[in-house]
């Protein structure tokens, strides 16, 4: 039975509530550790409900929690039909949803659809099955290329380093099969060719719809076909854009379309995000009406903090977005990116250019200072914000975390040479001086050390404080929700000097200083937020501030 429903507080969007809602990210495994074995769980999901509440977050979105050996943490789904033990039990799952419900909340899990687990019964039975059979042919088996089939059948690297091909088991028959991975060894892609993929997945979708979800993110959305034949890459290491033979293929198009029938034909309440990393141009081709309802808005995220790039960023996605009717998203962290604090203190050069790297040094006061700058620009513009958890705190990447401590497949598969992306996935700090900081019970250890230093940075330390980063977020979402400025889809630019934003929305005005100048406010300006303190009317470098400005 579905939970009862419930209308977000302010149902003021007319066109659905997905399309300006404050989107929170739980990456689960690091949210709230109700038992203590050191790893976030349901119910310590569902005993921080009120802090978000009260953060003002429309939705939430969890990382997955199906069955998973966790290779991936989590993003590598054995059943899909269950939640893994280490989160807890699907009756859990369905309290914590009519929980949100009650307090106004949405929730979107996030289903993975381009790749199962090794543990899969799906993939144990096509290992354990012959050549060409019908188990093998939900994935991408294939001869491997050279004497006896030792090499793999095509020069396709891994996302997380090294071939995307392992071999299947011996079994005596020459040449040597491979199957295809784009991610670790242990997340077999799925054949989407074939219609018992699509209808398996169809399936998967009704049932979360039934146990109550609000919508799905889709993992990596784009890849989900390959080009006939498999061809080789040719522009490794100077073309990573979306020509690759598994990227953006058009026929996606058609499996988004089958998947919106099956949220239509059930009332269309329910939303989908897709996870796509492509231009603009090409992530609103997803857009089209009949397809999904917003896509994470990678481009924005990977921007410097620089604004000519933001600007373009900003243009680009609302002028893309508009001609498909579909609002845009916003986004400066996820549990794959550096954290903003650490992202944005980087200096401008080519370098941090690359928004994915851990490897440039960080200046952590200027990465504080522009982050909080960030918070208030992103929050403002038209569209929906995603919030992943621990930003709101200015979280920063932990950099110094041991090998051996270290669980991220990107880690290993690339001999170390990539960190990989667990230093943004330590785990929350809510009070206390010590960890676990409340992120278990006292004596838990969790399952990533946590630094010392987090007792200044603890939800419990930043809500006495009214100039910590949480503090900004709260009264930011706060106005947000409130001004009518903030409703709807209006945007202006407004002129400003050279490497500044600023812009409006009905009343409400927002300036972002990313030059070395003071940034002068109009002389009539009604300060309602500040990133830093505004004095003599003037923005100080790498702040930003919304502002009335009152008629004469
Ligand atoms: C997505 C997820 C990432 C995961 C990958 C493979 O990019 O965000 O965490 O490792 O897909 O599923």
């Amino acid at each position: 039975m579905r939970p009862a429903e419930t209308e977000p507080k302010v149902p003021r969007s007319p066109g659905g509530w997905w399309r300006e809602a404050v989107v929170y990210q739980v990456y689960i495994r690091s949210f709230a550790d109700s038992n203590g074995d050191g790893v976030g769980d349901i119910e310590g999901l569902r005993g921080r409900l009120g802090y978000l509440e009260e953060l003002g977050v429309d939705a939430v979105w969890i990382t997955p929690w199906y069955r998973s050996p966790m290779a991936d943490g989590g993003y590598d789904v054995a059943d899909y039909r269950d939640i893994d033990p280490l989160f807890g039990t699907l009756d859990d799952a369905r309290a914590l949803i009519a929980d949100a419900h009650a307090r106004g909340m949405r929730v979107i899990v996030d289903i993975v659809p381009n790749h199962t687990s090794s543990e899969h019964p799906w993939f144990r039975e096509a290992l354990a099955s012959p050549r060409g059979s019908a188990a093998r042919l939900r994935y991408h088996f294939r001869d491997g290329r050279g004497p006896a089939g030792a090499e793999p059948p095509n020069n396709w690297q891994s996302l997380f380093g090294g071939p995307s091909w392992t071999p299947a088991p011996d079994d005596g028959l020459e040449p040597r099969q491979w199957y295809l991975h784009l991610f670790d060894t242990s997340q077999p892609d799925l054949n989407w060719d074939n219609a018992r993929v699509g209808a398996e997945f169809e399936s998967i979708l009704d049932f979360w719809l039934d146990v109550g979800v609000d919508g799905f993110r889709i993992d990596v959305a784009c890849f989900l076909l390959k080009e006939p034949g498999l061809p080789d890459f040719p522009a490794y290491g100077t073309d990573p854009g979306g020509d690759h033979p598994h990227n953006d293929l058009e026929g996606v198009h058609e499996i988004y379309k089958g998947w919106r029938r099956v949220v239509e034909r059930r009332g269309g309440r329910a939303v989908f995000c897709g996870e796509i990393n492509l231009p603009a141009e090409r992530i609103a081709r997803y857009l089209r009406p009949g397809e999904l309802h917003t896509a994470f808005n990678f481009d924005f995220a990977l921007r410097p903090w620089d604004a000519a790039e933001l600007r373009a960023s900003i243009d680009e996605t609302l002028a893309s977005h508009a001609a498909v009717g579909a609002p845009a998203t916003w986004v400066i962290g996820n549990h794959d990116l550096p954290r903003p604090v650490f992202k944005y203190g980087r200096a401008l050069n080519a370098a941090s250019w690359n928004a994915w790297s851990r490897a440039e040094p960080s200046d952590q006061t200027l990465g504080v200072a522009r982050a909080r700058a960030a918070a208030l620009l992103y929050l403002a513009l038209p569209g929906s914000a995603y919030i992943y958890q621990g930003d709101e705190l200015g979280l920063p990447e932990v950099l110094d975390l041991q090998p051996d401590v270290r669980q991220d497949p990107t880690f290993r598969r690339t001999g170390g040479a990539d960190v990989g992306r667990d230093g943004c996935r330590i785990p929350m700090p809510w009070s206390g001086d010590e960890p676990p900081f409340g992120f278990g019970p006292a004596g838990s250890r969790p399952w990533l050390p946590q630094p010392a230093a987090w007792a200044a940075l603890t939800v419990d330390a930043e809500a006495r404080d009214s100039r910590s980063m949480l503090s900004l977020y709260r009264d930011a979402l706060a106005i947000r929700r409130r001004h009518p400025g903030m409703a709807g889809e209006e945007f202006r630019w407004l002129p400003g000097p050279s490497g500044t934003l600023v812009f409006a929305r009905g009343e409400l005005h927002c300036a972002v200083n990313l030059s070395e100048a003071q940034l002068p406010l109009p002389e009539n300006a009604s300060i309602l937020l500040a990133s830093s303190p505004v004095s003599g009317g003037r923005l100080a470098p790498d702040s930003a501030a919304w502002f009335e400005v009152p008629a004469d």
